[in-house]
């Protein structure tokens, strides 16, 4: 059982050359120039055609109950959907409720994808509250191959930890060595604002970003910053949206504090005007952080080149516009937070970034793949091309050009925001440790091949 990928050109965030890959059951063996196709082994033509490692999304949501509705994905569609979009491991928020049981929950999301997804997978385990039972468990989570936290500053009541909670996971990571990430918004400024909003009759979509302006971001990754300073622990800054925002971590890392940053295709692309757009149509943009004025993509396109931001994610977290969003029709604050994107992250980013000038092709394999990697205790397991490494590989055909549309989307929600959009290029060959899963742009895929990828703190 095998695979041979011959004449691709090989893109990994340091190399580039034109070589031939061989894979042999789950893993790349060999990589040189006219390998012999042994007897009977799968042979894949990608002459003209680029060979990345396979992306991880290192920020989705699939099961989520959230808002009073649920995530409209399962593992099936989720999977499927990050497949044809070139991404091969998902890193899914596990994300029970402060009233949950913390281990109960973290079984939980694991039983929706066990048996279920197509590409490999691990979680974030969210930290929602923190007391002795919880700390017990979170140690047993990390003994079960979690190597990373996560922690809400805003959704109080929900996922939101309090300033103890907060030093206390903090302190606890540190021990164990795993890294914090962090949805870095000021619940107390949100609360205030959306109750100024409603009172003064602002009910609409585009209120929402009215109700969290940059400087509740900045606030928040300052505040988790100065928890991280103290503590020493590690933290990821997950979707990162605005210069305001990014300045409070570089100042973080300029005093020695660990820290990387995550934006969000959403953020390289769209902008705030989205979510005013009229007939609640804007309702489709509304997340959180909200999109931001468009003067900020410069700023987080500039920070991928130059190495400020580390990786771009989705936080893919889809809720239909018909039935779901619509919750929300008379009071913004009752819209579901997210954008669906999963699907789309790779191809936009090319398009989008590499097409453009914006980043390099490294800069683009490293903040969709390779950084995530190393950062998740991934590395070099995931995230590159190299012998010993899972035969993860994506064939990037950069002569396809197509649209974005959900009439053909795989994701199961009923409109995207990406409707009509252009894509130069798209995965038309992707692997799975050695196992073939995407043909011609089509999933072909099993579901119940992905696997929990179990991961120990300590990363690269
Ligand atoms: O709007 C968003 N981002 N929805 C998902 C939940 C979260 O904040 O990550
Ligand atoms: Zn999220």
């Amino acid at each position: 059982m095998g695979i041979l990928i011959k004449n691709g050109e090989i893109v990994t965030a340091s190399e580039r050359y034109i070589a031939d890959i061989l894979c042999e059951r789950e893993t790349i063996t060999h990589i040189d120039r006219d390998i012999a196709p042994p007897k009977g082994m799968e042979v894949v033509d990608a002459k003209g055609k680029f060979v990345f490692p396979g992306f991880i999304d290192p920020h989705v949501h699939i099961y989520l109950p959230f808002m009073g509705t649920y995530a409209k994905d399962t593992y099936k569609t989720a999977s499927q959907a990050a497949l044809v979009g070139g991404t091969t491991t998902l890193i899914e928020m596990c994300a029970p409720s402060r009233k949950d049981d913390t281990l109960a929950g973290f079984e939980l999301w694991m039983s929706q994808a066990v048996g279920k997804s197509a590409c490999d997978f691990t979680f974030h385990m969210s930290v929602t509250k923190f007391d002795d039972q919880t700390e017990k468990q979170l140690r047993e989570i990390v003994k079960r191959g979690i190597s990373s936290f996560k922690i809400y500053l805003a959704y109080k009541g929900a996922f939101g930890v309090d300033d103890t909670e907060l030093y206390r996971t903090l302190k606890l990571a540190k021990e164990l060595g795993v890294i914090v990430t962090a949805h870095c918004e000021n619940e107390t400024l949100i609360a205030e604002r959306q109750k100024e909003l409603l009172a003064a009759g602002k009910i609409d979509p585009g209120q929402h970003h009215e109700s969290r302006p940059p400087a509740v971001e900045a606030e928040g990754v300052h505040h988790l910053m100065t928890f991280a300073e103290l503590t020493g622990a590690e933290a990821y800054i997950v979707h990162l949206s605005c210069k305001e925002a990014l300045e409070q971590a570089i100042a973080a890392r300029q005093r020695g504090v660990r820290v990387s940053v995550e934006t969000l295709i959403q953020y390289l692309t769209l902008d705030k005007t989205c979510a005013e757009k009229p007939e609640f149509e804007g309702a489709k943009y509304v997340m959180s952080p909200p999109l931001r004025d468009k003067s900020n993509q410069p700023v987080l396109w500039n920070g991928l080149r130059d190495g400020l931001v580390q990786t771009v994610a989705t936080d893919h977290c889809p809720f239909d516009f018909k039935t779901q969003k619509v919750m929300g029709k008379n009071d913004f604050t009752k819209i579901p937070n997210g954008i669906p994107s999963l699907e789309d992250r790779i191809n936009l980013l090319y398009t989008y970034g590499v097409k453009t000038g914006k980043i390099d092709l490294h800069t683009f394999v490293n903040c969709a793949s390779t950084q995530a990697a190393k950062t998740f205790d991934l590395f070099p397991r995931k995230g590159t091309i190299q012998p010993g490494a899972d035969a993860d590989l994506v064939v990037f055909d950069p002569n396809y050009r197509g649209k974005i549309s959900a009439k053909t989307h795989q994701i199961n929600v009923d409109y995207s925001v990406f409707e009509g959009w252009k894509i130069e290029g798209r995965p038309s060959v992707v692997t799975v440790r050695g196992q073939v899963v995407v043909r011609n742009g089509k999933f072909v895929g099993k579901h119940g091949h992905g696997k929990f990828l179990e991961r120990k703190p300590g990363h690269f």
